[in-house]
């Protein structure tokens, strides 16, 4: 499993004309945390939509561990081990916090006992025990947020990618998800992919960048030369212009 990557080679999305990816090239590793980050509109939600199936790339391929699985429907992928978030909470609201872990486990082929310990587990973990025989839809913004984490690892990913997972949280709520997040990956040996807004957790947790600007790339590589590399500062600026 040593070189366990899920790969996007040269991937071109279209939509209705507006062409929201040109040819994007990014690779995650297992045991790393990769920031994805660049200007509303460039392309980082569809790129993620890529990776899990949601979106099928007009060219280009996508490969998990060597093997390909491009166009694969997002349930196919997810049993690959991808797993992700949305910019959007999406739970199952009239389902306990427990039941949407279980749910998770048990789609990726877990079984009832089996799920029922990882689930109690994940709570643990992210401090959600106390919540677990609630609704979901009866959480507050934050919790929610984390128990969408927690859902998405009870599938037991090698790769998990998080679309904003800090947006709409207070600065202490986003220091302790920060702190769950960093120990991700040496924990469970997965690689994360992160789109945030906040330049102060990217910078933080991330070991790798990968910057887009208008659907394509414009810098990769480690977080302090990308930080000064002049054509990211450029489309910083342009967008707070904007
Ligand atoms: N389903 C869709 N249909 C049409 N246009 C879309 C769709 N999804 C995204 N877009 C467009 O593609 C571009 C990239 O969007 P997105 O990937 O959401 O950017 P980001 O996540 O970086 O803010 C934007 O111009 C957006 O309006
Ligand atoms: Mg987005």
């Amino acid at each position: 499993m040593a070189d366990a990557t899920l790969e996007a080679s040269r991937i071109a999305v279209e939509f209705a004309g507006l062409r929201a990816l040109d040819g994007v090239s990014l690779t995650l590793r297992q045991g790393e945390i990769l920031g994805l980050i660049g200007p509303n509109g460039s392309g980082k939600t569809t790129l993620v939509n890529v990776l899990t199936g949601q979106v099928r790339p007009s060219s280009g391929s996508v490969h998990c561990a060597g093997e390909p699985i491009t166009g694969l429907a997002p349930p196919a992928i997810a049993r690959r081990g991808i797993a992700r978030s949305f910019q959007i909470v999406r739970l199952f609201t009239n389902l306990t916090v427990r039941e949407n872990l279980e749910a998770a486990a048990v789609a990726q082929g877990a079984g009832r006992r089996e799920a029922a310990v990882r689930a109690d587990l994940l709570l643990e973990e992210f401090g959600l025990a106390g919540y677990r025989d609630e609704r979901a839809g009866a959480l507050s913004y934050g919790d929610e947020r984390r128990v969408e984490i927690a859902r998405a690892l009870a599938a037991g990913p090698r790769f998990l990618l998080l679309d904003e997972p800090a947006a709409g949280l207070n600065e202490a709520e986003s220091d302790a998800l920060l702190a769950l997040l960093a120990a991700l990956p040496a924990e469970r040996g997965l690689g994360l992919l992160i789109i945030d807004h906040d330049m102060r957790l990217i910078m933080r947790l991330c070991h790798r960048l990968h910057v887009l600007a208008s659907g394509r790339t414009i810098a990769e590589g480690d977080v302090v030369s990308v930080r000064r590399a002049p054509q990211v500062i450029e489309a910083y600026l342009g967008t707070a212009h904007a």
